[in-house]
């Protein structure tokens, strides 16, 4: 079938469809009725949608029929996330729904480019019409939409009140019954938006508005009308507030429905007009005109003693002329007369009683009926694809909705159910020919063998009505036409003549004795592909006719209402051919729906009616069961489950169960029949149970579908575990990818930032280098900008050198050479240099050690260079005293009384005479020295008087104190040997303040006696220190050439 192929692919991929739903199935029935076991049985089917209506699932499928049971109260399910659940997704994804199918037909229209309709079929009071409220609400809420667009949405959904209050009546089977056809196309562009919506609206059920059921309504408008417009508006339109007023209203003796308030339905009416773009004007024209119908209905005749026929109330007529907008006594005239046309001549004849009231009832359905078509015109203009957008968006696809009235059964009925029970036939037909044929034709062309099911074709039916001259409704315009007396009953005949004998034709006359008991004389029987009908005939030839005095014509036209004069139109007057009569123009109407909905891909609804109380969860099985069975969904089922329940194109069979065959898991690559093949022959199927087709596989019972969906729900875990892993591991290896990515982004980062680095290093290293050897040329040239980096350089590196290696002491005479241009500032720093660490020298002299140094200083000057042992003497401190005090003699102290002894030192004494070496003790005091034998002072040596002190130049002990002659007391001078004799000589030279007379001899020592002998001592050297008394009275020294003293 070719809707079948949208189950599976409706946007080119494959989706997993009724499959999934499976396993809820044992809870509330099957989704699906092609899943039933009994697909046989009518029990089993009603029992299924029994449990699911009990469960609120009011939805079901059979394949992709939509099965809707009217719930009768409000289900959550309409809401704007259900939509949102329902957008995009595969229509057996999820449970059953209007929304499933309404957007199954919308992205078939998309993707496949092809128009679509959607057909709502079942008995008034099924849920139709509020199944295309839901279908369009779906559209105008989910379809994409720019401003223009939502405001047309806004308009199409406005269409719907409107529509309802001047075509929908309370009846016996529904509050709100549709009493017209209506075939809504919404046009699309190409990106999907809604553009543009046209209607087309067949046959309205005129005779409600002259009469009624017992327990029936007139059309809502009246109703709403009376019960909102405000005082005002009712004072100029004439009428008064309380409907039981009026002719028209009283009839089914049924003012009020619990179930709908006028009051709020006439504001949201009057609200829809002005979205939709009436005018005041035009709003204020319709009413005038639906008051009128009913003020026509208060018109009331009397019969003259003539029998000619007058208006008993007058006082109504010219209210009734001013809302009509006609000549008051005019219209007077035309509803008690009649105009006649023979031989060329206008005769004007009285009507008789009867024929004044139908002539006022036929003015009134003309009017109501016209300003109706006028209407569903008017909506069209609004909804009219506008051109500017037409050029601009190209409109790509439409998808129709088909409300039409459901088959009826009235206790009475009558041609307006004998029009609509054909209507329902054709529908059948055309169900048939695209559902149940259409299942047969994909049999054959997927070259499955298979035995063809009997179903019943209505053809037969539909021709019994339709057929050009030997049809019901040939006879019937045959009849009326037909000149001479002429009534329903000889039409009944002409019937029984023409059509005895036909096997779904029946009358009284042609019944056998059963069916005579139930039929009345007057009736004919249809058998209807749903049930059995009798229709009176009563009435039949009058509005088959539809006929509208000329007279009453004439005075419509010349209206000054805008709708009434565009109802009725004056070139109708003029023609003089006869219109069509009502049943032809029905049929006609009917044909190019058919052309319609042929040329669309249909998807269907079918509406069931649970029970007749409009009772919630109420679920009346006998009056379900009729309707499944006129439905023919029993048949429906049996033609899509004869050979095989279920079928599925081999890619999406494929796809959904390939985990349950190591073969063909977890991807096929073979032809997809091969695939399908292994994959069946791996789950065991035994040959009876499947059939593989040229794309799809059939397969036979569900249980066979059952076993291997649990089979895949067992194998899921599986396959989420492999999933799963998988999926880790592709985590991982690219997060690892990503870090690894990452590091090498880091790692070129920085080491491109390290070559530049050293690129620019080297760059100025070699600019340096560069730098520097220009510099080098230049260094002799006077300090100019290429060389000054080098001299400066030079100097600096000369300074920081210096830093490093300057004298640490001052003994230290060493200095860094300086580059020439230095040489200034170089001598300075090094005489700074020296200078500081004197200071810093000096500062840290100790005074003991400055005594030393003044000594040693002395030392210096008078035995540097002169004498043998001072370079051995430099090193050895000088003492304070070679004596302690003990040593001294304490006689000798007290002798010396007051004076200090200074300094003191043993000594030898050689005698004047004979050099005898004698030991002593030299006390140096402030102004004088001692020698002293033990206790003895033997000389005193005023420093005053001391001459001089000799040494010898070699480094001997000896040291002479000359004394001066004259002095008697004084022995002369004194030859001594110490062995510090530098020392000691260097200490009496200081305290004398002799240092200037200290001499060094070489060779030998002249000194004096006493009495003013000479003496003489001789320095040689020899191998050791020897004193002896030498040739002529010398003293000779021998001193070794190494001294160690
Ligand atoms: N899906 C639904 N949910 C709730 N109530 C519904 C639904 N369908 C129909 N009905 C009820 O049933 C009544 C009759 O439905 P309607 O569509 O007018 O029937 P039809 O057009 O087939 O004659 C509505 O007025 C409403 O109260
Ligand atoms: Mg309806």
């Amino acid at each position: 079938m070719r809707y079948q192929g949208r189950e599976v692919d409706v946007q080119g991929r494959v989706r997993l469809v009724m499959e999934s739903a499976l396993t809820a199935r044992d809870r509330v029935g099957v989704q699906d009725f092609v899943l039933l076991e009994n697909y046989n049985s009518e029990a089993a089917f009603i029992e299924n949608l029994r449990r699911r209506f009990k469960e609120n699932l009011i939805y079901t499928y059979i394949g992709s029929v939509l099965v809707s049971v009217n719930p009768y109260k409000d289900l959550e399910i309409y809401s704007k996330q259900q939509m949102e659940r329902y957008r995009g997704v595969s229509f057996y994804e999820i449970s059953p729904h209007i929304y499933a199918l309404s957007d199954n037909a919308y992205r078939a229209m998309r993707t496949e480019r092809k128009d679509q309709c959607i057909l709502i079929s079942g008995e008034s009071g099924a849920g139709k019409t509020e199944a295309s409220k839901k279908i369009l609400l779906y559209y105008a809420v989910t379809c994409p939409a720019n401003d223009h667009m939502a405001a047309l949405g806004e308009q199409l959904l406005q269409s719907n009140p409107v529509l309802e209050a001047f075509g929908n009546a309370k009846t016996l089977r529904n509050d709100n019954s549709s009493r017209f056809g209506k075939y809504m196309d919404v046009q699309f562009d190409f990106r999907g938006a809604p553009v543009g919506g046209h209607i087309l609206n067949y046959l309205l059920e005129k005779s409600r508005v002259v009469h009624q059921n017992h327990g029936e309504r007139n059309f809502h408008i009246f109703y709403q009308l009376l019960d909102g417009g405000d005082d005002d508006l009712l004072h100029k339109l004439g009428l008064e507030r309380n409907p039981q007023k009026f002719q028209y209203l009283v009839k089914g003796n049924c003012p009020r429905v619990s179930s709908i308030s006028d009051k709020n339905n006439w504001k949201v009416v009057m609200k829809a007009l002005s979205v939709i773009g009436f005018t005041e004007e035009e709003v204020q024209n319709l009413l005038n005109v639906i008051a009128s119908v009913l003020h026509l209905g208060n018109t009331q005749f009397g019969e003259g003693e003539e029998g000619e026929t007058f208006i008993t109330t007058e006082t109504q007529m010219p209210n009734l002329a001013e809302l009509l907008g006609v000549d008051g006594s005019a219209l007077g005239n035309a509803l008690t007369h009649k105009k006649l046309t023979a031989k060329g001549e206008e005769m004007i004849t009285p009507l008789n009683f009867e024929q004044a009231v139908s002539a006022r009832d036929a003015l009134a359905k003309a009017v109501y009926g016209r300003t109706f078509t006028w209407l569903v015109e008017k909506i069209n203009q609004s909804l009219a694809l506008k051109e500017e957008i037409y050029y601009s968006t190209m409109p790509s696809s439409v998808i129709g909705l088909l409300d039409i009235y459901g088959f009826e059964v009235l206790q009475h009925n009558s041609f307006e159910q004998f029009c609509i029970n054909y209507c329902n036939e054709k529908l059948q037909q055309l169900f048939i020919e695209l559902t149940l044929r259409s299942e047969q034709e994909e049999y054959e062309t997927e070259g499955i063998a298979w035995e063809t099911v009997q179903y019943f074709d209505n053809k037969i039916i539909c021709d019994l009505i339709e057929e050009k001259h030997k049809g019901i409704i040939s006879i019937l315009d045959e009849e009326c036409l037909r000149p001479g007396e002429t009534c329903d009953v000889s039409f009944l005949e002409k019937l029984e003549d023409t059509l005895g004998g036909h096997p779904h034709f029946v009358t009284h006359k042609l019944a056998n004795g059963k069916t005579r008991r139930v039929m009345n004389r007057e009736e004919f029987r249809l058998l209807h592909y749903a049930g059995e009908v009798n229709y009176n005939v009563n009435g039949f030839l009058e509005k088959n006719n539809d006929l509208l005095n000329r007279n009453l014509k004439e005075v419509m036209c010349q209206s000054d209402n805008q709708i009434v004069s565009q109802c009725f139109r004056r070139e109708e007057v003029m023609d003089q051919k006869r219109p069509e009569m009502a049943a032809t123009q029905f049929k006609n109407s009917l044909m190019k729906l058919m052309e319609i909905l042929m040329s669309k891909e249909p998807s269907y609804v079918r509406c069931i009616k649970p029970n007749d109380g409009k009772q919630a969860g109420k679920f009346d099985e006998v009056l379900v069961r009729h309707q499944v069975k006129y439905l023919g969904l029993m048949e429906n089922l049996r033609v899509r489950r004869a050979g095989f329940a279920y079928r599925r194109r081999f890619e999406a069979f494929l796809q959904r169960y390939k985990p349950l065959c190591p073969d063909t898991w977890p991807n096929w690559h073979g032809r997809l029949a091969d695939g399908v093949s292994l994959l069946v022959n791996h789950l065991g199927y035994k040959p009876e149970e499947y059939k593989l087709g040229r794309s799809k596989i059939f397969i036979r019972f569900p249980r066979t579908l059952f076993n291997t969906e649990d089979a895949l729900e067992a194998k899921k875990p599986e396959i989420a575990l492999t999933l799963q892993t998988c999926w880790r591991g592709y985590r991982e290896r690219s997060k690892y990818q990503r870090i690894r990515r990452a590091v090498i982004v880091i790692q070129s980062a920085w080491r491109g930032m390290k070559a530049r680095r050293r690129a620019r290093r080297r760059r100025q290293a070699a600019d340096l280098i560069r730098r520097f050897i220009k510099g080098f040329i230049y260094r002799h040239e006077e300090y100019c900008p290429e060389n000054e980096y080098f001299l400066d350089h030079i100097r600096y590196s000369f300074l920081k050198n210096l830093i490093k290696n300057l004298p640490k002491s001052v003994l230290d005479k060493s200095w860094p050479t300086p580059p020439p241009l230095l040489y200034e500032a170089s001598e300075y720093l090094r005489v700074l240099h020296m200078r500081n660490m004197v200071v810093k020298y000096c500062m840290r002299v100790q005074p003991e050690w400055k005594k030393q140094m003044v000594q040693k200083v002395v030392a210096s000057e008078i035995f540097k260079d002169q004498k043998d042992s001072y370079p051995q003497s430099v090193g050895r401190l000088f003492l304070d005293t070679r004596l302690e005090r003990e040593q001294i003699n304490l006689k000798v102290t007290q002798t010396l009384g007051s004076e200090k002894v200074q300094y003191g030192a043993s000594v030898t004494k050689y005698d004047r005479r004979g050099f005898k070496p004698r030991p002593r003790q030299l006390l140096l005091c402030n102004t004088f020295a001692v020698l002293v034998d033990r206790t003895k002072i033997k000389q005193k040596f005023d420093y005053m008087a001391l001459k001089g002190i000799s040494l010898s130049s070699l480094s001997d002990g000896m040291f002479v104190l000359h004394m001066p002659v004259s002095d008697k007391k004084q022995k002369g001078d004194a030859v001594l040997q110490c062995n510090n004799a530098i020392e000691l000589v260097t200490k009496v030279a200081m305290m004398a303040d002799k240092m200037d007379h200290v001499n060094i001899c070489p060779g030998s020592i002249k000194f004096v006696m006493s009495r003013g002998k000479e003496g003489i001592i001789d320095f040689i050297r020899g191998s050791e220190m020897k004193v002896s008394k030498g040739r002529r009275g010398h003293l000779l020294v021998t001193v070794p050439r190494t001294s160690t003293t």
